[in-house]
């Protein structure tokens, strides 16, 4: 069930999403928080750094990222790992060893998969932090992945490289393989916090909410789920 938030600015989005995100955790002794990369929510972590400031302490949180690039090294200044410790963990006490990002170096492809999976299972997310991709990919679960998949080795589709060059120098070195978290295991979040702004979302969005449920727009399968609060822009929302 959608719970749809719309705002003028990405500002205002922020400060809803953080809203919505501080509802579930505030009353939690340990919260588990699921959390994306990209533009969307770099609004929502820096509430969430304001909100250290003043003296709120996240120290009990755990936290699962939704993915990584594969091919690059950890502290590659594009890595997932990287921009989460930049726009959030580097700002607030949450214990490094509290925190989960998917590898994307080191062991067996497969067998990263799996440690991912196996830590996931010890916990349930209460809320999950998302973006939508222009595609309506959730994480990097490009359109045509099954509703079931785990931790899965995903590649990257040209329209996600083309959206991700932006951080790069070239189309060139943008990765063309990822490591995400799978859909089942988005959707057994007890709850999900959707973040879109911008025109070139608009499709995904309507997809997401208004759309078949098909593997075409896998961000339609939170159709499914019983708690999703959306917060978006005008832009965002303007095929609903
Ligand atoms: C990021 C992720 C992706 C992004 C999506 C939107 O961890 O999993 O699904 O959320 O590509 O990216 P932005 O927010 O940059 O538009």
């Amino acid at each position: 069930m959608f719970n749809i938030i719309i705002k003028d600015t990405y500002e205002e989005v922020s400060l809803e999403a953080f809203k919505a995100l501080k509802k579930v955790i505030s009353d939690k002794e340990k919260p588990v928080l699921g959390l994306a990369t990209g533009s969307s929510p770099i609004g929502l972590y820096k509430n969430m750094q304001e909100d250290y400031k003043k003296g709120y302490s996240y120290k009990n949180c755990i936290t699962f990222n939704l993915d990584e690039y594969i091919g690059l090294d950890k502290e590659h200044d594009q890595t997932y790992w990287t921009f989460m410790h930049k726009n959030l963990f580097d700002n607030l006490d949450i214990p490094e060893e509290n925190i989960h990002i998917p590898s994307a170096v080191g062991k067996d492809l497969q067998e990263l998969c799996s440690d991912y999976d196996k830590a996931l299972n010890e916990y349930v997310i209460d809320i999950q932090v998302l973006g939508i991709g222009g595609n309506g990919h959730i994480g990097f679960n490009e359109p045509g992945t099954s509703f079931d998949t785990k931790t899965n080795i995903v590649e990257l589709q040209e329209r996600t490289r083309l959206d991700n060059a932006r951080f790069f120098n070239s189309l060139d070195e943008v990765p063309t393989k990822a490591i995400t978290m799978g859909i089942s295991s988005i959707m057994q979040a007890k709850n999900i916090l959707v973040i879109a702004t911008g025109l070139n979302k608009a499709d995904a969005v309507y997809g997401m909410i208004k759309g078949e449920i098909s593997v075409d727009c896998p961000a339609s399968v939170l159709q499914n789920h019983p708690s999703v609060t959306v917060v978006l822009d005008k832009d965002a929302a303007s095929k609903l």
